[in-house]
């Protein structure tokens, strides 16, 4: 599975971690920045990493910054991404589950270092689940198609 990461100077710490414990579980990381503590705009990193995904550079994206509210804003910007701000396992799981959810946002100041390990790993365990809810991602989808 081949996994993107980014983050702006308020996630790089997590981003870190999150890379050596992907990489560790075998999988190929790729690392869309920031690559210091310099002050740097979440948009930008955001929208690169969602672009990736897009254009199936990588499988999933992984989105950190403070909060997790910022990139996943951003994220969501870039046309056929669904990115799920999570803090918890249960709704990382749901993400991909019912939403089908191709990357998900952490914030470095909201949630601890192991759970957001084990964030990660249930988002990237699930599986979609289809049906009705692909349905309704549709719709979701359908509603960016409309001009306003
Ligand atoms: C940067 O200070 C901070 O605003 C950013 O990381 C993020 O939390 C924004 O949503």
């Amino acid at each position: 599975m081949k996994i993107g990461v980014s983050s702006d100077h308020g996630g790089i710490n997590l981003k870190e971690k999150i890379k050596l414990h992907l990489q560790a579980r075998g999988m190929e990381v790729t690392d869309f920045g920031t690559n210091s503590l310099d002050s740097v705009d979440y948009p930008d990193y955001g929208k690169i990493l969602a672009e990736a995904v897009i254009s199936k550079e990588v499988d999933y994206g992984i989105a950190i910054c403070g909060t997790g509210i910022g990139i996943s804003l951003a994220a969501n910007k870039v046309k056929g991404i669904r990115c799920a701000n999570v803090s918890d396992t249960f709704s990382a799981r749901m993400a991909k589950m019912h939403n089908n959810c191709q990357m998900i946002a952490l914030g470095e100041r909201t949630v601890g270092p192991g759970l957001a390990m084990d964030i990660v790993d249930a988002f990237l365990n699930a599986e979609f689940e289809g049906g009705r809810h692909g349905m309704r991602v549709s719709k979701i989808m359908e509603i960016e198609k409309e001009e306003i």
